[in-house]
């Protein structure tokens, strides 16, 4: 039996984990795959009637369970960042989640590209440091700034001070890698790649311009290199977002620093027909991993019916592969496929389809097996 966290969030967030639960509820009837769900209410509108965006409560509720599957969050009433800082970020952080797995798969006829490409990447996010681990800070008028940033590895304290020669102010964000992240993200590519069946590890920086976090990055995944027969590619990041358009089907494993990740992972989302086919895993190999699509709520399209459930559905098939079911997670991406083929789609991919209706016709796919 299987423990699942469900945490709905904002806007389309509610509409399209609806349908992945029904998925997930279907694969229960006709598999081994036993669970039960429970509901959790984090989210902008719990932040706005009470103050709280994730508390210790729901930290030790979710703890105990094998899996989190997550909608989205974000809300125009609240101002950017908050929520996505004292949310989804600190539950990577708090979970130590430390990768994030993002597969970019060519969904045909969807993908925009002139040519023809089949591809199938498998995008390695590392999820908890470089540029993400809010060590910032603004000076105004000469003032110190303290950055305090507390992790499972490490802890970052500073005391920084700066002096203008003018009145300007300035601003700044610390990127950093760790030794331990490092290996841990090195280890977890390889091993994927390996899994693959990957002749090569694409792994994507700028150590011509950020020469210390990412030569450092650079130094530890050649030397995990030589325990693999698996070839370790560089490529600078803006070189990675033009070869991505021009010969996707080069790559297999991509690993990629945080940022950078976030960046090309949307990119990716789009190569493979558009946000709403993109899924993604918050993989913590030891802890609490959490499942989501990688669009965000949509405030515009919230509540009409209009969201596209695929990228929540193809979150939720992540979750079945992690809790021990690839079985049933090819399954379910066989039951979209079949979906796409028959022409039973969302109007965001030019079909005819409402949300509730996209998650009928895979259901109906996923029961006949
Ligand atoms: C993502 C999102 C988040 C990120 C935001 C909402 C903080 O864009 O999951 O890619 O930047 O990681
Ligand atoms: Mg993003």
């Amino acid at each position: 039996m299987k423990h699942l966290a469900v945490i709905p969030g904002d806007g389309i967030g509610k509409e399209v984990v609806d349908i992945g639960l029904e998925i997930i509820d279907a694969i229960s009837e006709i598999s081994q795959f036993n669970y039960d769900a429970e509901l959790f209410d984090i989210g902008s509108e719990r932040y706005l009637r009470t103050g709280e965006l994730l508390t210790e409560e729901d930290i030790s509720d979710l703890k105990k369970k094998d899996a989190v599957y997550f909608g989205a969050i974000g809300d125009p009433r609240v101002r950017p960042g908050v929520l996505e800082k004292g949310i989804l970020l600190n539950m990577r952080a708090r979970f130590d989640q430390y990768i994030n797995l993002r597969p970019v798969t060519s969904w045909h006829p969807f993908v925009p590209l002139k040519k023809h490409f089949d591809f199938d990447i498998c995008f390695i996010r590392e999820n908890t440091e470089d540029f993400y681990m809010g060590a910032g800070g603004t000076f105004r008028n000469g003032s110190r700034t303290q950055v305090n940033v507390k992790r499972e590895l490490y802890e970052l304290d500073m005391n920084i001070d700066t002096r203008s020669s003018s009145d300007d102010d300035f601003a700044f964000e610390i990127g950093m890698l760790s030794e331990k992240g490092i290996e841990r993200f090195a280890d977890y590519s390889f091993m994927t790649a390996e899994k693959r069946g990957d002749r090569k590890l694409t792994l994507v920086d700028k150590a011509n311009v950020c020469t210390s976090i990412y030569g450092m990055q650079r130094e530890i995944f050649s030397s995990k290199a030589e325990k693999y027969d698996i070839e370790l590619e560089f490529m600078y990041v803006d070189a990675m977002a033009m070869a991505m358009i021009v010969r996707p089907d080069t790559f297999g494993t991509v690993a990629v620093p945080n940022l950078f990740g976030d960046i090309l992972t949307d990119l990716g989302a789009q190569l493979q027909g558009g946000l709403g086919m993109g899924a993604s895993g918050n993989i913590n190999p030891k802890g609490v991993s959490m499942f989501e699509p990688i669009h965000g709520s949509a405030p515009d399209i919230a509540g009409q019916g209009k969201a596209n459930p695929i990228a929540a559905v193809l979150a939720a098939k992540m979750m079945l592969d992690h809790l021990g079911h690839e079985d049933m997670g090819t399954l379910v991406q066989n039951a979209v496929r079949r979906c796409l083929d028959n022409g039973m789609y969302t109007k965001d991919l030019g079909g005819k389809l409402n949300t509730k209706e996209m998650g009928a016709e895979i259901k109906k796919e996923v029961l006949k097996g």
